[in-house]
C-alpha cells in the first residue's frame, strides 16, 4: 500500500514538473509606436512542374474529380480556402529549361518534353492562360517567371506581349486567336530563378553577366508593358551577389529574391526552431543591403522609354517553407513529399511571425510549393486532405490585420536565444481591432503571459473579443485522409475596458488574440 501511494506520489512531482509547470513571459504594445504596412503578398504561394505539384496535383484532366478544365475540384477548394493574394510560377530551378511558348492554343498541338530538371514528361497542357485561369479561381495575382537560361531575352518579351499586349500585334492578336481577348495583366515577373546555383543549368552564375543579361531582359519587357514589377535574383548566402545586383540595379528592381528554406540538420524540434531563428540574421543582412537604396530612382535616362522603379526595394521570399530531408519521411520525387507534423506547423507559424515583424521589408513571398511537393495540400487519385502547416498559412490570413505594430515580448527561453512565446501584433487600418498571433513554443509548459498595452489614450472601450486556438495531441501528430489532427478553440469573451490581460497559453499552441477598440 505504502509502495503504491509512493508511487503515485512521484507520478504526481514528475507530471507537475513536466506537464504543468507555468512560466511567466510579458507582452507589451505601445499604441504610439509607428505601424508599418504588412504587404498582402507576404501570404503568397509557388507552384512549379515537380513531381505532382502541378500534373496530377492541381491538374488532372483524366481525372473524374476534375472540371472540365482539368482542375481537381477537391483541390481547388483547399487552394481557394488558402486565400492566398499571388501564385508564382512555372519554377524554381524547372525555369531554366521551360518554354512558355510550349504551353499555348490548343492542348493537342502542344509539345511534349521530358523534364529535364525534376524528371517525367510535361505535356504543357497546363500553360499560360490554364496557370491565369487557375490564379483568377482563387483570387490571386498571377507571378511569372522568365527562362534566362535556354530562352532568349525576345521570347521574354514576348510572353509580356502575349499576357499583357492589348495592341494589334502579333502576340496579342494569337492570345485573342486562343480564346482570351482581354489581356491577362500579369504584373509580377520574376528573372530568372538562382541563377547563382552552380549545378543548374542556367548560364548566368557569375553576378556581372547575371546583370547584363538581366537588364536586357528587363528593357524588353518594360517596353512591351511599362508598368510590371520586377523580381531579381538576390542571395542571402553570397551577400557580395545580392549587393552587387541592388547597386547596379536598383532603378529597376523592386524586389530582390531570396529562398528561406529551413533545412534541419537533424530530426529534433529544437533544430528545427533554430533553424527558422537563423532567417532572422539573413534578413538583417539583406536589410542592410536594400536600406542602402534610395526610395526613389533620381536622374532615370530618358532614352529608356519607360519610367523606373516607383516605390521602395523590398525583398521577395519567393520560395520559403521547411524541406525537412533528415526527418527521412520525405516520398515521391526527389522525396519532397513530407507528412508535416505539428512541430513544422508551429514552425510556419514562427516564419510568418518573422515576416510580420519585418513587414518594412518584404514585399511579397510565396511558400514552395501547394500541393503534394513540400506542400500543405496533399492529393492521390481517390481525394486530398490538408496537412498541419495548412492550419497556419491560413489562419495567419484570416486572422492578421494590415499593419504591424510594434510589440514587446519578454519570456524564458526553450534553449539558446529560441523564445518559449514568439508573438507579433497587426493593427486594422480604422485603427478598432488589434490582432496577436502568439506561439507557445514549449512542447509541455504553459505559460502564463500578461499582455500590456501602453498608451491606449483616448480609447473608452477596450476588450478581448475572441481568442482562437490551434493545438495539436503531440508534436509528431500529422494528418492523414482518415483524420485531422489540429483542434480549433474559440473562446469569446466578455467586454471588458482593461489595459492589461493574463493569459495562459497551452503547450505548443498558435493563438489568435482579437482586440476591438473604440472611443464612443
Ligand atoms: O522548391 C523546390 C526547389 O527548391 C525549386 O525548384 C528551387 O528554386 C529551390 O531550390
Amino acid at each position: 500500500m505504502k509502495k503504491c501511494l509512493l508511487f503515485f506520489f512521484i507520478q504526481f512531482i514528475v507530471l507537475n514538473i513536466y506537464c504543468q509547470e507555468i512560466r511567466d513571459a510579458k507582452i507589451s504594445i505601445d499604441l504610439n509606436q509607428e505601424s508599418e504596412k504588412i504587404s498582402p503578398l507576404v501570404y503568397g504561394q509557388f507552384i512549379e512542374f515537380l513531381g505532382r505539384c502541378i500534373d496530377g496535383g492541381i491538374y488532372d484532366e483524366n481525372s473524374t474529380l476534375s472540371n472540365e478544365q482539368g482542375f481537381r475540384k477537391d483541390v481547388l477548394r483547399s487552394v481557394q480556402e488558402l486565400k492566398t493574394p499571388l501564385l508564382r510560377f512555372p519554377g524554381g530551378t524547372v525555369v531554366k529549361i521551360y518554354h512558355w511558348k510550349d504551353g499555348i492554343g490548343k492542348k493537342t498541338d502542344r509539345p511534349k518534353r521530358k523534364n529535364l530538371i525534376w524528371g517525367g514528361i510535361m505535356d504543357n497542357h497546363f500553360g499560360t492562360a490554364e496557370f491565369v485561369q487557375y490564379c483568377r479561381e482563387i483570387g490571386a495575382e498571377p507571378f511569372l517567371v522568365v527562362n534566362m537560361s535556354t530562352d532568349s531575352p525576345n521570347d521574354a518579351s514576348d510572353w509580356v506581349e502575349y499576357c499583357n499586349g492589348t495592341g494589334d500585334t502579333y502576340w496579342s492578336n494569337l492570345r485573342r486567336s486562343h480564346g482570351y481577348i482581354e489581356p491577362f495583366n500579369v504584373k509580377y515577373w520574376g528573372i530568372g530563378n538562382e541563377e547563382y546555383a552552380k549545378p543548374d543549368a542556367g548560364k548566368d552564375q557569375n553576378v556581372n553577366k547575371y546583370i547584363e543579361d538581366s537588364w536586357q531582359i528587363i528593357k524588353l519587357m518594360k517596353l512591351q508593358d511599362p508598368g510590371i514589377k520586377i523580381t531579381l535574383v538576390g542571395n542571402c548566402d553570397d551577400l557580395a551577389w545580392s549587393r552587387e545586383v541592388v547597386s547596379q540595379m536598383h532603378q529597376v528592381c523592386d524586389f530582390l529574391s531570396v529562398h528561406f528554406y529551413s533545412m534541419p540538420g537533424d530530426s529534433k524540434y529544437t533544430t528545427l526552431l533554430q533553424s527558422v531563428e537563423q532567417f532572422n540574421i539573413r534578413l538583417d543582412s539583406m536589410k542592410a543591403i536594400i536600406n542602402k537604396v534610395p526610395s526613389k530612382v533620381k536622374d532615370f535616362p530618358f532614352f529608356y522609354r519607360f519610367p523606373p522603379r516607383s516605390e521602395p526595394l523590398k525583398i521577395a521570399i519567393d520560395e520559403w517553407g521547411i524541406w525537412d530531408i533528415k526527418s527521412g519521411k520525405g516520398t515521391g520525387t526527389y522525396n519532397l513529399e513530407y507528412p508535416y507534423n505539428w512541430s513544422h506547423a508551429l514552425a510556419v507559424g514562427k516564419f510568418l511571425n518573422l515576416f510580420q515583424r519585418n513587414a518594412d521589408i518584404i514585399g511579397l513571398a510565396t511558400w514552395a510549393q501547394t500541393v503534394n511537393v513540400l506542400a500543405p495540400i496533399i492529393s492521390t487519385e481517390a481525394g486530398s486532405f490538408r496537412q498541419t502547416v495548412y492550419t497556419p498559412l491560413q489562419a495567419y490570413r484570416q486572422y492578421s490585420q494590415k499593419n504591424n505594430l510594434p510589440i514587446v515580448v519578454n519570456s524564458p527561453e526553450i534553449e539558446n536565444k529560441l523564445k518559449i512565446i514568439d508573438a507579433t501584433a497587426s493593427i486594422s487600418d480604422d485603427k478598432k481591432e488589434i490582432v496577436i498571433a502568439v506561439l507557445n513554443l514549449s512542447e509541455n509548459k504553459h505559460v502564463k503571459t500578461t499582455i500590456n498595452f501602453i498608451n491606449l489614450k483616448n480609447i473608452r472601450k477596450f476588450k478581448l473579443e475572441n481568442q482562437i486556438i490551434y493545438s495539436a495531441p503531440s508534436l509528431d501528430a500529422t494528418n492523414t485522409f482518415k483524420k485531422d489532427i489540429v483542434k480549433e478553440t474559440q473562446i469569446k469573451s466578455e467586454i471588458n475596458s482593461k489595459k492589461e490581460f493574463e493569459l495562459t497559453f497551452q503547450p505548443a499552441s498558435i493563438n489568435f488574440l482579437i482586440f476591438k477598440m473604440s472611443d464612443e
